[in-house]
């Protein structure tokens, strides 16, 4: 049964921490499904699924059938990050493999609005990734259609690239965009950054409104001795508090 996550619309959980979204790309590949686990029992808030295909980002990665393959070893959202070019055809296919939230990059789309409400008819939370030098206007006819909005904080293709840190100043844009929403009448949505956050950079990262972090290289190469990732996943969140 695709979909088990009953979406929320509390941008902070409970304990009012950030919340982490590991990405996978950092993973061990050849134990997927020991990774995922892993990271849920470290205390992972969404799993972050980056999918690449040499043609909208330099590099390849992962489909609708690896994510089909993790999703029984999961209870918590998978969040599928989509770096392709043409989107659409891949969002049934994401949303049947078990997908709960699919963001895209709104160039890669020839119609954004119909393809966010594609994916919200396939049952799913949806969003558009702004690339570093992507102006916030694409947002402006959209709001209404968000439950994600996600600023890459790096050029996407790769993990382990330096957070660029003129996202700070765009992250508190997107905030106050969001939170003047809301006061509107508007939906909730939540805002997410994607690249290069550390345990040394979190805390400025949260400060500028963010709900959910993405990190990949700063927890798939900081294992606890026993292979669990406790430590770090539980070091991200204070730092981020
Ligand atoms: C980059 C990906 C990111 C990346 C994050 O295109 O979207 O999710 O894996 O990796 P780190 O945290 O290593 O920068
Ligand atoms: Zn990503």
């Amino acid at each position: 049964m695709p979909n088990p996550w009953p979406p929320t619309d509390a941008p902070l959980d409970m304990t009012n921490t950030v919340r982490i979204a590991p990405s996978i790309l950092s993973a061990d590949f050849a134990r997927l499904g020991e990774e995922v686990r892993a990271i849920e029992a470290a205390g992972a808030d969404w799993v972050h699924f980056d999918v690449m295909d040499n043609h909208y980002v330099p590099n390849l990665t992962i489909g609708p059938l690896v994510c089909e393959a993790i999703r029984p070893h999961v209870g918590i959202p998978i969040d599928v990050h989509l770096m392709v070019e043409p989107v659409d055809a891949l969002i049934p296919m994401f949303a049947k493999a078990g997908a709960n939230i699919i963001t895209f990059h709104p160039e890669a789309s020839r119609h954004v609005h119909r393809t966010l409400q594609l994916i919200r008819d396939q049952g799913c939370q949806a969003g558009v990734v702004l690339n570093p030098a992507t102006p916030l206007e694409c947002l402006d006819h959209v709001m209404d259609q968000l439950d994600v909005i996600l600023l890459m904080s790096v050029n996407p293709g790769f993990g382990g690239q330096q957070f660029i840190p003129s996202t700070l100043a765009k992250l508190r844009q997107v905030r106050s965009r969001i939170d003047q929403h809301v006061a509107d009448g508007g939906q909730p949505i939540t805002l997410e950054v994607d690249g290069g956050v550390k345990t040394d950079n979190i805390a400025q990262i949260v400060a500028a409104g963010v709900d959910v972090c993405v990190a990949g290289s700063a927890v798939f190469g900081a294992p606890d001795p026993d292979g669990g990732y406790c430590g770090v996943i539980q070091a991200l969140k204070q730092a981020g508090k």
